[in-house]
């Protein structure tokens, strides 16, 4: 696999067995952030200030490389019910997460909120996503993107100060425990200020044009804000490097990707698999690999294989399709080896360590060991005994060690009223300060996947994979209960459940939840108060809002 992801990657397999799950088709929105932007070659890229919708969420595993939720699910040792119901639908190596979670190894969650309008049930998703990670025993942290809502969307200080408040006490209202977890606004966290700047040094210009779009009309502030929240996203390793998932909508793709590749570039030490001196990619390493394992047909001494007979070997042999490109390379590189040995190994790459780093880790090695100029070479140790080994010598040696972050991405809620839900479209959202008679209202005059008339639903069944009441139910309404989800698609499609009836009760359930979350909110004020986060910066900093959209 590249080393390097901010570079197209091709994904795994495609979605399929969707059918036995309840889940919906639609997509879930966490503001109007969502969007592809078009790129020269004609074709996509996602993009975190645009607003198109995605329209079809397996591009974003063929194109993008993200993986799918569905093939890690049985890793995870209580899966929230977002992820049974397909809600959480993609991820990249959240597996490092799972595992940290399942043996109470440190673990962190984060994400982030621009504070543009109010919080509505599109945010809902990510607060519960939050929640749940601090529940499984992850360091949760949630910040407001403040100086992104300034920069790029154009708010004044006054607005963004009244929308923090609000995004952090429906946080708090839903379970947040700020005692077990971090809260901040990006403004004014000064430790998060000085890793942006570190992090700086490693994103350059090309890369915001090729990623973002951004050319000489971006403003500074804005290009401020995207090293801000690389940095957001590494803050949780502050402290000590761990397994970080954030959880976002697939728009934030794009500084999930960043971030891991800055990630990377961080490290000390890169750790490979390799078999004699000379370095392979990835494809080669694959082919020298298969050499390795049949050598018994190759070599004159199978205890001591040569790399020139495996060059020989291999220049013959049959190989995939996938890597006849790789074969070349790989064969003479070979040829170059000559008389050494052919032997797998485990190498570590010097990247940015300096002269102390480097002599630590030779000396941390343990047992059979070569030393080269920019690398070690070690018999005895594993891969992911090496990784570890590599992140204790950065550690101690002034590193920070980050692991490269995971995500989890959900999908976008759809609109009310069909399309997609917008903040900026009053019926096609529930915010959740609505008034509880409001919310019941919205729900009420929503469309549905049902049929034109009450026959016909009978006798067809309604498309509750394509109605938004549905997905009510299934993101938010049903929580935790999946046979109540179940029975409500089971008999919508079965057309034993009409428009109306389900309507009126997803709407006396959302008045309830609204009620609830609402009193909940009241009692958060205390909690709010006591938090060490400024709400009142509007006071004290004078602004001139970007104008980029
Ligand atoms: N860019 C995000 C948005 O548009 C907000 C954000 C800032 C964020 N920092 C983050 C999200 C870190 C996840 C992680 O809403
Ligand atoms: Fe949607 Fe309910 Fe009608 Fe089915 S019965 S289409 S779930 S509103």
């Amino acid at each position: 696999m590249s080393d390097d992801d901010t570079s197209p990657e091709r994904g795994t397999d495609e979605a399929d067995g969707e059918e036995n799950r309840a889940r919906t088709d639609g997509g879930a929105e966490r503001s109007r952030t969502e969007g592809r932007r078009a790129v020269p070659d004609g074709g996509v890229a996602l993009d975190p200030w645009g607003s198109a919708t995605v329209a079809d969420y397996r591009e974003l595993f063929e194109e993008f490389g993200i993986e799918e939720f569905e093939a890690i699910i049985d890793e995870v040792p209580e899966p929230h019910y977002l992820m049974r119901r397909g809600v959480i639908f993609g991820h990249r190596d959240y597996g490092a997460v799972a595992r940290a979670l399942a043996n109470d190894e440190p673990a962190a969650a984060l994400s982030g909120f621009m504070p543009t309008g109010d919080p509505h049930i599109g945010h809902k998703l990510v607060f519960d996503e939050l929640i749940y990670h601090q529940e499984q025993g992850a360091d949760t942290y949630g910040l407001i993107a403040d100086l992104e809502a300034h920069s790029a969307r154009g708010l004044t200080w006054e607005e963004i100060d009244e929308h923090a408040r609000d995004y952090l006490l429906s946080l708090l209202a839903l379970g947040f425990d700020p005692e077990d977890g971090e809260l901040y606004r990006q403004s004014t966290n000064r430790r998060l200020q000085d890793l942006a700047f570190e992090l700086g040094s490693n994103a350059r210009f090309a890369e915001f044009e090729s990623i973002y779009g951004f050319d000489g009309e971006t403003s500074v502030s804005h290009m401020q804000s995207v090293v801000t929240q690389m940095a957001d996203i590494l803050y949780p390793q502050l402290d000590e490097p761990k397994p970080t998932v954030i959880p976002v909508g697939p728009d934030q793709d794009p500084h999930v990707r960043l971030s891991r590749d800055i990630a990377r570039k961080t490290r000390y030490f890169r750790v490979t698999e390799a078999f004699a001196s000379p370095e392979f990619d990835a494809a080669e390493r694959v082919l020298v690999g298969r050499a390795y394992d049949r050598r018994e047909e190759w070599a004159e001494d199978p205890e001591t294989p040569r790399c020139e007979d495996a060059a020989a070997w291999l220049a013959e042999a049959d190989v995939d399709a996938e890597f006849e490109s790789a074969r070349a390379g790989a064969v003479e590189k070979l040829e170059n080896a000559g008389m050494e040995p052919l032997r797998p190994r485990t190498r570590f790459l010097d990247r940015n360590a300096d002269e102390d780093a480097f002599e630590a880790l030779i000396e941390a090695v343990p047992g059979e060991k070569r030393v080269f100029d920019a690398h070690i070479d070690s018999f005895e140790l594993d891969r992911e005994d090496a990784e570890e080994l590599a992140r204790e010598v950065e550690v101690d040696n002034g590193g920070f060690g980050f692991y490269t972050p995971s995500s989890i991405y959900h999908r976008f809620m759809t609109g009310l009223t069909g399309g997609k839900m917008s903040s900026s479209i009053e019926a096609s959202h529930i915010s959740l300060l609505d008034d509880p008679e409001e919310g019941y209202d919205k729900v009420k005059s929503a469309t549905t996947g049902g049929r034109e008339t009450a026959d016909k639903q009978r006798e067809l069944g309604g498309k509750a994979d394509e109605c938004p009441v549905y997905e009510l139910y299934a993101y938010l309404l049903a929580n935790d209960d999946d046979g109540f989800a179940e029975e409500v698609y089971e008999e919508c499609v079965g057309g034993e459940r009409l428009c109306g009836g389900c309507k009126e009760q997803a709407a006396t359930l959302m008045r309830e939840f609204l009620a609830d979350h609402q009193e909940k909110r009241e009692e958060a004020e205390e909690l709010l108060a006591d938090l060490d986060i400024d709400l009142d910066v509007d006071g004290s900093r004078r602004g001139i809002p970007g104008d980029e959209e």
